[in-house]
């Protein structure tokens, strides 16, 4: 039987009905999907349960897995799979000053996962395994609508320029203090630069910015700041965001290329967030 989406949010956003967790991921199946990606950016299947081995097949049948910058995050069993919990190993939860908590409030900016690399990523997968009652949404915007929605005179601007993304540039500007990378560390994520308008395989073009964006290529940095804030202020406009208010067992999936996602604030130091992400590769640079 084929696949049920349920539109969210006006045309962004869709939930996902009959897709039990006994199916297998036939070729039909997975281009259902990777369809309903492309057209709606984010995908939801409510209160099923997923085992990390699940979570790595769903994320295979859409393509490679990367592999996350911090090893200390991965999954003792799965390294595909990246822990973004507020809990320690001992099972305490975080401080709020403390690096992990940095790293996990670094995600409260706007921002596209791994577009600090020159084939940025595909899609990423989002299970809920704890959740808190209060705080920590998060919020979805569409940048296909965003471009469409953007002032002429800023549409030029996006549609003249590059934008320079870097992983060791939002690391720094983290919400905090972090644990410093080794020199060998950042020498693997060399800035990189993308157009800022992105044109998909469809022919459809979006915004392509976010937290990873350190400047724009070729303009002064502050200029070049002010631009980027900007755009990013029109872009997420209440018009152009699904906000999801997770339940224990949810599963979302976002797709990088034409969306910015982040993480609504929750009290961090006092309540559980438990979650397990994948991210499936990209197989081509941004054109
Ligand atoms: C992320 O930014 O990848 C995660 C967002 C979240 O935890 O809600």
């Amino acid at each position: 039987m084929p696949l049920a989406f349920d539109v969210l949010e006006e045309g962004f956003g869709a939930e996902i009905q009959g897709l039990r967790e006994t199916d297998s991921l036939g070729p039909a199946l997975v281009d259902e999907l990777r369809k309903g990606l492309a057209d709606f950016g984010v995908l939801l299947i409510r209160n099923e349960e997923i085992t990390p081995e699940r979570l790595v097949q769903l994320g295979n049948a859409f393509g490679e897995l990367e592999i996350l910058p911090e090893p200390e995050k991965r999954h003792p069993d799965h390294p595909e799979i990246f822990n973004l919990s507020n809990l320690r190993d001992d099972g305490q939860v975080v401080d709020y000053e403390e690096p992990q908590s940095v790293f996990l409030r670094g995600t409260e900016r706007w921002h596209t996962d791994s577009s600090f690399r020159n084939i940025p990523c595909l899609c990423t997968m989002l299970y809920a395994v704890e959740v808190p009652e209060n705080g920590g949404e998060t919020q979805f915007a569409n940048m296909i609508a965003a471009l469409e929605g953007l002032p002429s005179d800023l549409r030029e601007v996006v549609n003249q320029n590059r934008l320079v993304h870097s992983y060791v540039f939002s690391r720094a500007n983290n919400p905090g203090r972090m644990d410093p990378m080794s020199p060998e560390e950042e020498a693997k994520y060399p800035p990189v630069t993308h157009p800022w308008v992105r044109t998909h395989a469809d022919g459809r073009q979006s915004l392509y910015m976010g937290g990873h964006v350190s400047h724009v290529e070729g303009m002064d940095v502050n200029e070049g700041r002010e631009l980027v804030e900007l755009v990013l202020q029109e872009a997420t406009r209440p018009e152009f965001i699904y906000e999801h208010r997770w339940a224990d067992n949810d599963l979302v999936i976002w797709d990088n290329r034409s969306t910015l996602h982040r993480l609504r604030p929750y009290d961090i130091s006092n309540t559980r967030r438990v979650m397990r992400r994948i991210t499936v590769a990209g197989t081509e640079p941004v054109i």
